[in-house]
C-alpha cells in the first residue's frame, strides 16, 4: 500500500510539501485506489536528495525501505566523494542536496572541513553510533564499519606466521606483499592509524619497508589484491574485508574461486586491534529538509538497516558485536583499534606526505 503511495507523492520539488497540502492533493488519488486516509496522513510528502559515493546494492534496498516506511522519496546522485564534495561546495547554499554519504572517515573529515555539512544533534544517532565512530561535533556519523586486514593465501601462509601490520615490514615478506596505491584513502587512513599508534618516524619506516616487500608496484583495487594472492603473484594483501565477501558472492566463477583460496587475518589482536574505518554520512549545510535528513541517518543506523548492510554488502554494523552476517561470523570475531576515527582525517595529509617520501606510489 505504501509502495503505491511513493509514486503518488513524488513531486517535482525537493522541498517538503506541507502535510495538509500533501494530504489534500493525495486524497483524490487515494480515494480511487481505496487507500486509507490514516495511512496517507501518517506519511510526509517530502523528498530527500542524497549525494552518495556508495554504489552498493544494500543502499538501494535500504533507500526503498525508507521510502516505504516514511513516504519520503529518496533521489540519489552518485559520484566520487571528491566530486560530490566539490559539487556541494560550488552549489553552496543553493545545493539541492540534503545528505552526503561517503566512505572513509578521512573523506567525511574532508567534507566537514569544506564546510558542506552541518552539525546534528540526535539522541537516536548518539545511541546507535559509538563515540569513536562519529564526529565529536556531530558533523558526520558512521553508518557501517569495515576492517582493513591482511588477506593471505591459505595454501602458502600459516596463520601463525601472521601477527601485525608492523610485521609485514620484516624481510620475511620480501616480494610477497600486494597493496593498492597510496592515492587511495583506505591506505591513507591505515597509515594515519599507524601514525597515531606508533608516531611519524615509525610509520614512515613501515611504509618504506612494506613498499620494498611488494611483489609488484601498487596498483588496482582491493579486489585485485585478493585476485593477485589467489593467482600466486603474492602471498599476502592489505585490503578491506567486505571486498572478500563481494568476491565470494560474485557472479564471476573466477572471483568466487579466488575468494576460496584466501582467508582473512585480523592483525594486531595482541595490541591495539585491527584497523577499522567507517562509511558514513552527514546532513548538508544547505538542506531545507533537515528533519527528514536526520531521520534518514537515524534509519540507516537502526538495527534492522545495520543487518541489511551486513547481509548484502558484507560490512560490519557500527556496533560490531551486533553483526548477524554468517559470512562475517565465519571470519571470526576481532578486536578493533578504538582510535577515534576523526583522527584519521586529522592525520590524513601527514599520511599522504609519508607515503610520498617512502616511495609508495
Ligand atoms: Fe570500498
Amino acid at each position: 500500500m505504501i509502495l503505491l503511495e511513493l509514486d503518488i507523492i513524488e513531486t517535482a520539488s525537493h522541498y517538503p510539501v506541507p502535510a495538509l497540502v500533501g494530504f489534500t492533493m493525495k486524497a483524490n488519488l487515494k480515494s480511487i485506489l481505496g487507500i486509507s486516509l490514516l495511512a496517507v496522513a501518517s506519511v510526509s510528502a517530502a523528498e530527500l536528495n542524497v549525494y552518495s559515493h556508495r554504489h552498493y546494492d544494500s543502499d538501494a534496498i535500504l533507500f526503498k525501505r525508507f521510502s516505504e516506511e516514511t513516504g519520503i522519496k529518496v533521489n540519489v546522485v552518485k559520484g566520487s566523494a571528491d566530486q560530490l564534495i566539490q559539487r556541494l561546495s560550488s552549489e553552496g547554499k543553493n545545493s539541492p542536496a540534503d545528505v552526503l554519504l561517503t566512505v572513509d572517515a578521512g573523506r567525511l573529515h574532508r567534507a566537514k572541513s569544506a564546510g558542506v555539512l552541518q552539525p546534528i544533534k540526535s539522541e537516536v544517532l548518539i545511541k546507535n553510533v559509538p563515540v569513536t565512530m562519529r564526529d565529536p561535533e556531530g558533523y558526520w556519523y558512521g553508518m557501517t564499519v569495515r576492517s582493513r586486514v591482511i588477506v593471505y593465501a591459505k595454501d602458502r601462509v600459516k596463520r601463525s606466521e601472521l601477527s601485525s601490520y608492523e610485521a609485514l615490514a620484516k624481510p620475511k615478506w620480501k616480494g610477497r606483499v600486494v597493496a593498492r596505491s597510496s592515492s587511495n584513502i583506505y591506505n591513507q587512513s591505515l597509515l594515519a592509524s599507524i601514525i597515531a599508534a606508533n608516531g611519524k618516524d615509525k610509520a614512515f619506516a613501515w611504509a618504506k619497508a612494506v613498499r620494498k616487500n611488494m611483489a609488484r608496484a601498487p596498483r588496482g583495487s582491493d579486489r585485485d589484491q585478493a585476485r593477485a594472492v589467489a593467482s600466486g603473484l603474492a602471498d599476502v594483501a592489505i585490503m578491506n574485508t567486505y571486498y572478500l565477501g563481494i568476491l565470494a558472492n560474485s557472479s564471476v566463477a573466477a572471483d568466487r574461486e579466488a575468494a576460496n583460496k584466501v582467508s582473512v587475518f585480523f592483525p594486531n589482536q595482541n595490541g591495539r586491534g585491527a584497523h577499522i574505518n567507517v562509511s558514513g554520512g552527514g546532513v548538508t549545510a544547505s538542506t531545507k529538509s533537515k528533519k527528514e535528513a536526520v531521520r534518514f541517518l537515524e534509519f540507516l543506523t537502526s538495527a534492522k538497516s545495520q543487518e541489511t548492510f551486513g547481509n548484502v554488502n558484507f560490512e560490519y554494523p557500527v556496533l560490531i558485536k551486533n553483526n548477524k552476517s554468517e559470512l562475517l561470523k565465519s571470519w571470526g570475531s576481532f578486536k578493533a583499534d578504538e582510535v577515534n576515527l576523526s583522527i584519521l582525517g586529522a592525520k590524513n595529509s601527514e599520511a599522504v606526505k609519508l607515503f610520498d617520501l617512502a616511495g609508495w606510489e
